[in-house]
């Protein structure tokens, strides 16, 4: 058991909104803080800290808890990871626990086990074997520097290179394939995932190693090898060259489809620049990139392919918020090829003169019609108006629309009528999703918390009873007493409230306060949010008589049984209970 002095200590280093304000851009509202929530989707700051309290709450999507509870969250981690991560931020050693979770000693072998593969990859490219893989990094103009920067490594054509050497190193089987650096043989054994090929190492914001993309030398197999999802990384949760773009000074970041393009561009100067990793832009990339930065610079292949990436990534980035500008690259496949071909100072120019998203999609509008004759130009103008009733900001709509209008020489205030009815229009199905979200809950749940969700729509009035009275003796701790004794834990709707109701009486029958902290080590990270709103609810008050009414309400509905076994001396409990606290309030008035 881990001292609760450990603990004390350890909240008492990491302050909720030092911790918070490391991923979230946070900006202080009387005595809260606020930002853009990290954990769904949204472009007006519904994210609260409170350092008072030291919780966070998120009025979108639900979201909150204490720090620790943050940790998990952010960093995808157990509880005891958040407290290791924590403890290792703060500067404390987490006292040794015996029965150390399985999962927790895996993630840490794996990262040791990457750790070593990238240095050992890195070694054999900088070798007598490595020669194959020098030649093409040079052929591609890399200097020995970037190489070096980037820890570049290489796999030379063999089954066990690698494998043979972290075995020799004490790593098991297990341990590689789960890095996924190797895969399992039918016949028994393992064999190197990477084989002829470069080496890229993905490293996270904390330095670690945790994954790696391979590009093949070869032509045998795909061109680029990536680690699949393993215990320590999640494809759709981080990006190539974070690391190194986040303690950029530029303002914005450019956003590449490749490996070799990032290299590139930070060779060239450009280290701002990120790319995804073998997989389309996600949501949680952006979410990512937008507690870095404001801008994206999206710079894309030029084929179809690429184009069709930058539409859909506009989506994306525009949804958290982002402004976006997108980079076209004139004569060149993609921006590595550009900087080979014309230079890192031609490209800064490309970069200045980088366009707005908006103008992007118009320049593919005008091509796509005919506005030489009339119908292109209505056809044209209907799609420009419900383009432009995307954008925010009115002076940028106007600017845009008297500039079309004076090129193709029409009557802009027909125009403008139009987009003002498409705005319009899009505003309201906007609201109408918003609140759809919002009622629907979390924007991703786990299977457990689904189920609830329906017992919570099946039931309202079970549902709402269940919230009241938990809401209730969050406020009145002294009422557990006779909550014990006349409401059974079975009678509540949902396991997260049976859950909830369990550690609050627990802990007031224990004499202790309600404390995040100690109460997220034992409660689901549902749980904990659901209180942590009530914690934070101001200007919202249970009155007794509808406390009564939810017990009742719970009770009746929770079948014969408990019913019959309540009975009606639970009934006159409850009213002696209320009548005792009358007498306590009247005295107190006097
Ligand atoms: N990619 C991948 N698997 C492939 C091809 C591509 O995962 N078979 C991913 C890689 O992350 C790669 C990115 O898509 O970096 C861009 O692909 P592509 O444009 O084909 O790569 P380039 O960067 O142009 O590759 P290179 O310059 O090395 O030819
Ligand atoms: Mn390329």
């Amino acid at each position: 058991m881990i001292p609760d002095s450990f603990f004390e200590e350890l909240k008492y280093r990491s302050d909720i909104a030092e911790v918070v304000g490391s991923y979230v851009n946070l900006r202080r509202r009387g005595r809260t803080l606020n930002g853009l929530c990290p954990f769904h989707s949204e472009k007006t700051p519904s994210f609260t800290v409170y350092p008072e309290s030291q919780s966070f709450y998120c009025f979108g999507c639900g979201a909150g808890g204490d720090v620790i509870t943050f940790i998990r969250k952010i960093e995808n981690l157990d509880y005891m990871e958040a407290v290791r991560l924590l403890a290792q931020r703060a500067g404390m050693a987490v006292p040794e626990q015996e029965g150390d979770d399985r999962t927790a000693k895996l993630k840490k072998r794996v990262l040791e086990l990457n750790r070593e593969a990238a240095r050992f990859f890195h070694q054999t490219l900088m070798s007598e074997t490595g020669k194959p893989g020098r030649a093409y990094l040079v052929k591609r103009g890399l200097t020995r520097e970037t190489v070096v920067h980037f820890g570049l490594g290489y796999a030379p054509e063999s089954w066990d290179h690698l494998s043979r050497e972290m075995r020799r190193r004490g790593f098991t089987e297990e341990e590689l394939t789960a890095a996924h650096l190797a895969t399992r043989r039918e016949s028994g054994g393992v064999y190197d995932t990477f084989r002829n090929r470069v080496i890229f190492p993905i490293i996270d914001l904390r330095g670690n190693v945790i994954a790696f993309g391979g590009r093949n030398l070869g032509e045998k197999g795909p061109k680029y090898l990536n680690s699949s999802d393993t215990p320590v990384f999640k494809k759709s949760r981080n990006l190539f060259a974070l690391n190194f773009a986040k303690n950029s000074s530029e303002k914005n970041l450019i956003l590449c489809e490749g490996y070799m393009d990032v290299v590139s561009l930070h060779q060239a100067g450009f280290t701002h620049a990120v790319a995804t990793l073998g997989t389309a832009l996600t949501e949680e990339q952006a979410r990512l990139i937008a507690q870095y930065t404001n801008e994206v610079i999206l710079s894309y292949d030029s084929d179809g392919a690429g184009q069709t990436a930058t539409r859909r990534a506009t989506a994306i980035l525009e949804a958290v918020g982002l402004k976006i500008r997108v980079l076209s690259i004139p004569g060149a496949k993609d921006p590595d090829e550009f900087i080979k071909k014309q230079g890192g100072e031609r490209f800064r120019r490309l970069l200045e003169g980088s366009h707005s998203a908006t103008e992007f999609e118009l320049g593919k509008l005008r091509e796509q019609h005919d506005t030489a004759t009339e119908e292109g130009k209505v056809a044209f103008l209907k799609e420009v108006a419900v383009l432009l009733s995307r954008v925010g900001s009115p002076i940028e709509r106007e600017v845009y629309l008297s500039r079309i209008c004076r090129d193709l020489g029409v009557d802009k205030a027909a125009v403008q009528a139009q987009v003002e009815r498409e705005y319009r229009r899009r505003r309201g199905a906007d609201r109408k999703r918003e609140e759809r979200e919002l009622t629907a809950g979390k924007p991703k749940l786990r299977a457990a918390d689904r189920e609830e969700e329906l017992l919570f729509r099946q039931e309202p009035r079970k549902a709402r009873a269940e919230e009241r009275i938990l809401f209730y003796l969050t406020r009145h701790p002294d009422s557990w007493q006779m909550l014990q004794k006349m409401l059974p834990e079975e009678a509540l709707l949902t396991e997260t409230g049976r859950s909830l109701y369990r550690a609050l009486i627990g802990r007031f029958a224990e004499g202790r306060p309600i404390e995040l902290a100690t109460l997220s080590a034992e409660l689901s990270e549902t749980a904990v949010s659901r209180l942590t709103g009530w914690l934070v609810t101001e200007g919202v008050n249970v009155t007794r008589e509808e406390a009564e009414d939810c017990v009742r309400c719970l009770n009746e509905a929770a079948g014969q049984k408990t019913k019959e076994e309540i009975g009606s001396s639970s009934e006159e409990d409850l009213l002696r209970y209320i009548e005792a606290i009358r007498e306590a309030k009247d005295k107190k008035g006097e």
